[in-house]
């Protein structure tokens, strides 16, 4: 089983990996025999982090990639570095700027491939945590009202966790900048996939909210930094717009954060995304998990 895209993550397997990943925090679980790789060809801390302390504590043994020191400099293929790692590990984590890169990987690669973000694309693992993170913090995630701000154009884990919301019934607000709304069509397909009318304003408001989940603006991803410099002022929570939500209302961020959350919210009982970041261990070792039980997992 590889872990590409939410889009195909049915609400039983999302379940399943909760089960587990609630196990693997209380320390009950089966130890795990085989070889962990991850290739992140692009800037990480808490994917990457994560998945390594996930293999290990699981039991597998790591290897980790560092592309700018690796053959890719003498031209070596993207294909050819995912046979080579399909050889050496059991289970790979990939991450890439370009769209469709773990796809293409899976395809190439015998053990199964985790998507650990495709450029703007998706971010599956995260999107888990992500709904993981909600369900223990509010006990349901249906008929939730989960507010989506920021970039959602380029916000790789938005797209996921959209897809992953509207699974579970929540009730979605998009707040976006201008031009920043989510891309790929990503909302005409849930609307008609599950029968909704999500559409995006720019107004930040919060009223009635479960949940504020926020979002950089992804200042390497824009063509043109002075316009993302000019979004970033403009486009900032504090602890007043908070407080227009509900009294047990919580902040969530996939992390890093820069300035697009004042510093007083990271004090407030509203901020989550520091419990948030430590959920990914658990539900990584849970994936890794499931995907090492099917049969193309095992030598
Ligand atoms: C995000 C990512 O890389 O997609 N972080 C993460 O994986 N937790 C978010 C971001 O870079 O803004």
């Amino acid at each position: 089983m590889d872990m590409l895209s939410m889009r195909e993550v049915s609400k039983s397997l999302a379940q399943d990996i909760f089960v587990r990943a609630a196990r693997m925090e209380k320390g009950d679980f089966e130890r795990r025999e085989g070889v962990l790789s991850t290739l992140f060809f692009e800037a990480s801390t808490r994917t990457k982090s994560s998945f390594l302390s996930a293999g290990l504590r699981l039991g597998l043994k790591t290897i980790d990639f560092p592309p700018e020191r690796s053959s890719l400099s003498k031209g070596e293929s993207f294909s050819d570095t995912i046979r080579m790692f399909d050889n050496y590990s059991d289970i790979m984590a990939i991450r890439h700027p370009r769209e469709g890169s773990a796809r293409l990987a899976a395809k190439i690669a015998a053990h199964p491939v985790i998507n650990g973000g495709d450029g703007a694309n998706e971010h599956p693992s995260q999107a888990l945590i992500d709904l993981y993170t909600i369900k223990k913090e509010k006990k349901k995630i249906e008929g939730l009202k989960v507010a989506l701000f920021g970039d959602l154009k380029h916000a790789r884990a938005m797209h996921s966790l959209m897809q992953a919301l509207a699974l579970f019934g929540a009730d979605m607000r998009i707040i976006s900048p201008p031009g920043l709304e989510p891309s790929y069509g990503i909302m005409d397909r849930i609307n008609s996939e599950f029968g909704i009318k999500l559409k995006a304003t720019h107004t930040p408001d919060f009223s009635g909210c479960d949940v504020i989940y926020v979002v950089r603006v992804q200042e390497e991803r824009f063509v043109d930094k002075y316009e993302a410099k000019q979004i970033k002022d403009r486009f900032r929570i504090k602890l007043a717009d908070v407080e227009q939500a509900k009294k047990d209302v919580i902040i969530m961020h996939p992390l890093p954060k820069i300035d697009e959350i004042t510093p007083d919210i990271d004090a407030s009982p509203y901020a989550k995304y520091y419990a948030q970041a430590s959920n990914a261990v658990p539900v990584r070792m849970a994936i890794m998990d499931k995907c090492l039980e099917s049969k193309e997992g095992v030598r």
